[in-house]
Order: structure tokens, then sequence, then C-alpha cells
């Protein structure tokens, strides 16, 4: 009897070209690495996390004033990989990894090549630990050159090229937020574009007020989606809000 309906089951599945579910059926879990652009209270990583639906868990490990190398030097980083090990069996875990804004100055200690190189090594590390690394390119930074207005300092376009190649040397996704933050500022022009700014004086045009921090959120969330449409589900849409973003409208 039993087997009799399992061969039914299977037959008209067959027959009717039911497609078959290739997502996975743990749920999802976030831990969100990087400097200040990702941190709480200035970051875009609570405003991701906002959007975060049960059963999908996430935890912001963001640290502000981060390199790749203070946060791996700092214990940062094993926090990160603690929380893979203690996840691992009851969810697909990723892990966004989104530097730059630090390990660029000439004060950071850290050279370019070694910024890649650190990279790289986060990211096989979130490999060997069984997670996915979502390797995000740095948000730009909302600094526009006098009278002109729609054409923000391209400062983190070689930082960009590391993690893009870090995802391409270690197999992974490229998040890329640095392309669609900077092509989003310049479309809807700096004075748009300070609306997000950190502070009370809104002069901080690096770091993310609370509405910032949910519209560049909102951003990482829906570029994860079009990496991998299996995550949809674990986050509460806005379409208004998604909408604004991608036609290049004040959100
Ligand atoms: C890991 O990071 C989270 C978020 O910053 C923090 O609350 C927690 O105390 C950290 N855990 C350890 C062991 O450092
Ligand atoms: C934008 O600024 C860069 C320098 O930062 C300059 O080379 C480029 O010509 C500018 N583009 C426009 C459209 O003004
Ligand atoms: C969607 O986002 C907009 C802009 O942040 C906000 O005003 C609105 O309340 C949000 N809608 C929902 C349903 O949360």
């Amino acid at each position: 009897m039993y087997r009799s309906s399992f061969w039914v089951a299977a037959l008209s599945a067959l027959v009717l070209g039911r497609p078959v579910d290739e997502c996975s059926s743990k749920p999802a879990a976030f831990f969100l690495a990087g400097d200040s652009t990702t941190a709480p209270d200035g970051g875009w990583g609570d405003g991701l996390l906002s959007f975060l639906k049960k059963p999908a868990i996430g935890l912001n490990i963001g640290k502000s004033g981060a390199t790749t190398a203070s946060f791996k030097a700092g214990g940062y980083w094993a926090n990160v990989t603690q929380h893979l090990k203690d996840n691992a069996n009851k969810y697909d875990t990723y892990v966004t990894i989104s530097f730059g804004h630090n390990d660029q100055k000439s004060t950071s200690g850290v050279t370019f090549q070694q910024y890649q190189d650190n990279l790289i090594k986060f990211a096989n590390e979130v490999k060997s630990l069984g997670g996915t690394p979502l390797l995000t390119s740095s948000l730009t930074r909302r600094a526009f050159p006098s009278g002109q207005d729609h054409n923000a300092t391209d400062s983190l376009h070689d930082q960009r090229l590391a993690a893009i190649e870090a995802a391409k040397q270690t197999k992974s996704p490229i998040i890329d937020l640095n392309e669609a933050s900077l092509k989003y500022v310049n479309a809807i022009g700096k004075k748009a574009a300070y609306e997000y700014n950190y502070g009370d004086d809104k002069k901080d045009t690096t770091h993310l007020n609370p509405h910032g921090s949910v519209v560049f959120g909102r951003m990482v969330a829906d570029l994860i989606i079009r990496e991998n449409a299996c995550l949809e589900k674990f986050f509460t849409p806005n379409e208004t809000l998604s909408t604004a973003i991608w036609n290049n409208k004040p959100a």
C-alpha cells in the first residue's frame, strides 16, 4: 500500500514535470564580517538583518576601524568562524566579507596585495567550514567633487577589483555593492545621497544613518537574492524600496 502510493506520487511528479526543489531544506544563517560600513551604528549590516525572516538568523560582527588584518588580530574573525562551527549543522551558513575603507589608508600597515590575500584567506576559511563566502565589494563613499553632483569619487575602485579577484580565485559569489552603490548615488545625485549621511550634521559621507542603513541593507539583500534565488524566502520584501533603488530614485 505504502509502496504503491509512493510510486504513484513519483510517477505523477515525473509525468507532470514537477520541478525538483534544489534549495536546501536548512534555513540560512548570515554572519557579517567587515569594517564600520558593515558594523552597527553606521553600516548597512543592521539594515540588511532588519529584513531577515525566521527561521533564518543573522549576526553583525562588523567592527568599526577594522582592516582585514586587525579584524583577524583582534579576534573578530575567530568570532565569525566560531559561529560557523556552532551553526553548521542546523543552518546553511553565509558570511559577508566587506572591507577596504581602512585597508586602503596609507597608515593601515596593509598593502594592497595583503588586502587581497586576506580576502582570499577569509573566503577559503569560510568554505573549509562548510559555509558560503559572500565577497561584498566596499560600499561607495558619497564624496562629490565640487560642481559634479552626479560623479562621486570612485575612491574604492581598486578595493572592488580585489574583492572580484578574491571571488574568482575562490570560486565564490561576488556581491558587487561598490558598483551598485556608486551607480545609485551618482544617479540620485549629491543632495539625495547626502540624506543617508551619518551624524546630526549629516556631514559624514562614508557612514550611514539608520535610514541609509536600511536602504543599502536592502540593496545588499537584493544583490544576495539575485545571486541565489533560494535565499529570497528568508528576506521580507519591500517592493517600494527595491523599486526605488533599482530605478535610480531616491529611497
Ligand atoms: C561576537 O560578536 C558579537 C557581535 O559583535 C558579540 O555580541 C559577541 O560578544 C562576540 N563574541 C565573542 C566571543 O567575542
Ligand atoms: C568624474 O570625475 C572623474 C575624476 O574623479 C573625471 O575623470 C571624470 O571626467 C568625471 N566625469 C564626468 C562625467 O564629469
Ligand atoms: C518599505 O521601505 C520604506 C522606505 O524605507 C518604508 O517607508 C516603508 O515603511 C517600508 N514598507 C514596509 C511594508 O515595511
